[in-house]
């Protein structure tokens, strides 16, 4: 099935791994390979040859060229452009959604809505081609006219993460492009064949209309060309989805030289459920936010506070729900599994490590917690009581599918709780109660970027801004104005009146 997949997709068993542009992938073999391996089995898919730094500088001067050209198209134009995107992916979303499926490890539905959510975020962009509105200001002085206008930023980089191999990078580059911008994409090197795979689709929509390059690619094999690129100054904007070690780090280094980053981190989410919740609403979104790709989400729930007088009859029906779950884990792209495997083996020892670590600080196992014997990163998925909010284990993102269940008594107790971790991206809490759903929403309420009533923590709409506070990092992307970051502000003041009246009515004659 795989081959024949690749095929579909313009992949064979070894690939270029650098869009240089004018359609020309690069035939560098001397900057190593990057093995695009099953998590189901731990066998390479097809590898890719690594980007070269000459490879680099083609594709940036290429990009500059590019940018030049696209930056004063006119924006509805750029917006036709990612419409063909839009519809590329449309008649590619099958495979596409199976080859995420095959080297991400997460299920097919998950891999078809990955697809999706870059079709949809196509959709948006194409409105959004028309809608890069700026203000009118009145100005204080007579004869004069102020506003202002959003031009493009020039080069976009995004770097973006395994567990959304695709979908983060249709959210940066299809809304840069409307914006006037070129990107230049460095994936995760555990998702090579994804990106290549998303270039090609729309690289070919785009030269087949006769629209310019406005899509790089380059793999590196290590982490020299990556930090080449965070430092580069022709990059004006480098958006990072990833941990929140290296985002700091990306973070620091775009600041030191002027740049802009917009940075998607880690998440540390929480489910509240009160002593109305409705159970037939919160079990199925705790299960999905916890156990859906292998909690490998940045919007994970990790953390589950639960009022003291519901949290038995949650607990038991949370654990009747895993040992389901348990019994479809297994190869994700059939259509009957819930859950895949997790990315890698070290994934697997961090699973087992954070389990380790809470059952030292008193956590209680109640199921799952165990590795399966079979080839690939299979593990149970675990719910573990008895810890504190505090420690270590329940503080720390391990990206893998273990729950913390704690009780609460009032809802104050349980939004402190919730805050009170370094990160904060999202949360949801599941309540009858208005005032409880209120309070929870309100400036004293969740501190994260998103905050639910009666839905889970993960899988977000792409209409809204998608990020989160603290060591979240603070980027927004997706929906909303996240446009905004794409694009510079310029504020103009016109003179049509034949005096030169100073603002703050400052007289200065001579
Ligand atoms: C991520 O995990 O980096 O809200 C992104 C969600 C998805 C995006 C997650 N739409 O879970």
């Amino acid at each position: 099935m795989s081959q024949q997949l690749l095929t579909s997709l313009g992949l064979s068993e070894l690939n270029s791994g650098t869009y240089l542009g004018q359609g020309e992938w690069s035939n560098t073999q001397d900057a190593g390979q990057i093995h695009a391996n099953n998590p189901s089995r731990n066998e390479t898919i097809a590898s890719v040859w690594a980007s070269s730094e000459a490879d680099y500088e083609t594709l940036i001067t290429r990009a500059q060229a590019a940018a030049k050209i696209w930056r004063t198209t006119p924006a509805p134009q750029r917006g036709e452009a990612i419409r063909l995107c839009g519809e590329a992916l449309r008649k590619h979303k099958d495979a596409l959604g199976t080859l995420v499926s095959l080297e991400m490890g997460k299920i097919k539905a998950e891999g078809d809505g990955e697809v999706q959510e870059m079709i949809d975020i196509a959709d948006f962009a194409v409105g959004q081609s028309r809608m890069l509105y700026g203000l009118t200001m009145h100005s204080e002085r007579p004869g004069h006219r102020m506003y202002e206008q959003w031009h493009p930023l020039g080069l976009v980089g995004i770097i973006s993460a395994f567990n959304f191999p695709v979908a983060v990078w249709a959210w940066n580059s299809f809304i840069a492009a409307v914006c006037g911008n070129i990107s230049i994409w460095k994936p995760s090197p555990k998702t090579p064949l994804t990106a290549i795979a998303s270039m090609k689709v729309c690289n070919e929509a785009l030269a087949k209309a006769g629209f310019p390059d406005l899509f790089f690619l380059f793999n590196d094999a290590g982490d020299r060309l990556a930090q080449k690129f965070v430092d580069d100054h022709r990059v004006a904007l480098v958006s990072f989805t990833g941990s929140t070690r290296v985002g700091r780090m990306v973070g620091e280094r775009v600041a030191k030289r002027m740049g802009r980053s917009l940075l998607e981190l880690g998440g540390n989410n929480a489910i509240i459920v009160d002593e109305t919740a409705d159970l037939k609403l919160a079990i199925p979104a705790i299960v999905f936010g916890a156990v859906g790709t292998a909690g490998q989400r940045c919007t994970t729930t990790r953390r589950l506070f639960v009022h003291r007088s519901r949290h038995d009859e949650v607990v038991d029906k949370l654990v009747a729900a895993y040992k389901q779950v348990e019994t479809k884990i297994g190869d994700p792209t059939d259509p009957a599994t819930l859950m895949g495997p997790l990315t890698d083996a070290a994934s697997v020892e961090r699973f087992l490590t954070a389990i380790d670590s809470a059952k030292s600080a008193g956590g209680k196992l109640l199921t799952g917690g165990s590795v399966l014997e079979r080839p690939g990163n299979f593990v149970t998925p675990a719910i573990i009581t008895g810890v504190s909010n505090s420690c270590d284990a329940v503080q720390t993102e391990t990206f893998a599918p273990i729950l913390y269940v704690i009780p609460f008594d009032s809802l104050d107790e349980a939004i402190e709780m919730q805050n009170a971790v370094p990160q904060g991206l999202s949360s949801a809490i599941f309540t009858l109660n208005l005032k409880h759903a209120e309070q929870f929403l309100c400036a004293a309420g969740s501190d994260c970027g998103i905050a639910n009533v009666n839905i889970g923590t993960s899988g977000a709409e792409i209409g809204g801004a998608f990020g989160g506070e603290k060591e979240t990092g603070g980027g927004r992307e997706s929906g909303s104005d996240a446009w905004k970051a794409y694009m510079r502000r310029q504020t103009n003041t016109i003179n049509y009146s034949d005096a030169l009246p100073l603002a703050q009515g400052i007289k200065f004659e001579f």
